[in-house]
């Protein structure tokens, strides 16, 4: 079993699905610990570099997992109902999100950072968020479970989150980010100034 938080939500999230493609897997835990716990039936592990790879073949090691040496989807040559992608940068994320298939297919999204410019692209390239969740860790950790389809976010929707807005546990995270702000505002020019006080007063009114 797993001990990190964030890993664990993650694989929680996987519940019902037959086959996770996870892209970027790394150490494969997650899939591990999806299939430890009868949460889906297989599993593809897929990284852009070889060494992580063979980590997760170590890891895997039995399980019922085929292994792709892949950059995103792209060498990708299976079916999957569900896509993990998790543990990255939100533009590597939404990069890799442009060669996504279409069809009904469930991706379960935790990017590191910049999660405002991740459910902005989201909508741009026709993803509706259904899911938002935090995990509050080392760091606080937001995953979106998204699918095909049209959403239209408001200013506000893109940086709390269209669903995280409106859950209690949020606001702890929404402080923070207040404080963070905070503590370089005065040190930056002008332009960037008057976008960070906007933010301010979003994360403070709703
Ligand atoms: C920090 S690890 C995250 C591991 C795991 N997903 C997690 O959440 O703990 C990021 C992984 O993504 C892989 N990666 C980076 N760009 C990629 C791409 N374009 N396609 C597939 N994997 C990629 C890296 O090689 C690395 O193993």
């Amino acid at each position: 079993m797993v001990k990190s938080k964030r890993l664990k939500t993650l694989a929680s999230l996987t519940k019902g699905f037959d086959v996770v493609l996870d892209i970027g897997t790394d150490h494969g835990l997650v899939l591990k610990e999806a299939i430890d716990l009868k949460y889906i039936q297989k599993g593809i592990a897929s990284d852009v570099r070889e060494l992580p790879l063979n980590k997760a073949k170590q890891n895997l090691k039995g399980y019922p997992v085929t292994y792709y040496l892949s950059d995103g989807f792209l060498s990708i040559e299976e079916s999957y109902d569900a896509v993990l992608i998790a543990g990255m940068g939100a533009y590597l994320m939404s990069d890799i999100l442009k060669n996504a298939p279409q069809g009904d297919i469930t991706y379960i999204l935790q990017a590191n950072d910049k999660i405002d410019a991740l459910r902005q692209s989201l909508q741009q390239q026709g993803f509706k968020i259904i899911e938002e969740h935090i995990v509050y860790e080392t760091h606080d950790y937001i995953i979106l479970v998204v699918k095909r389809g049209e959403m239209d976010l408001t200013e506000v929707d893109i940086l709390l989150g269209p669903v995280l807005r409106h859950k209690k546990e949020a606001r702890k995270h929404y402080d923070k980010q207040i404080k963070k702000i905070e503590s370089f505002i005065n040190q930056v020019d002008a332009q960037r100034k008057k976008t960070l006080l906007k933010q301010i007063e979003i994360y403070r009114n709703n």
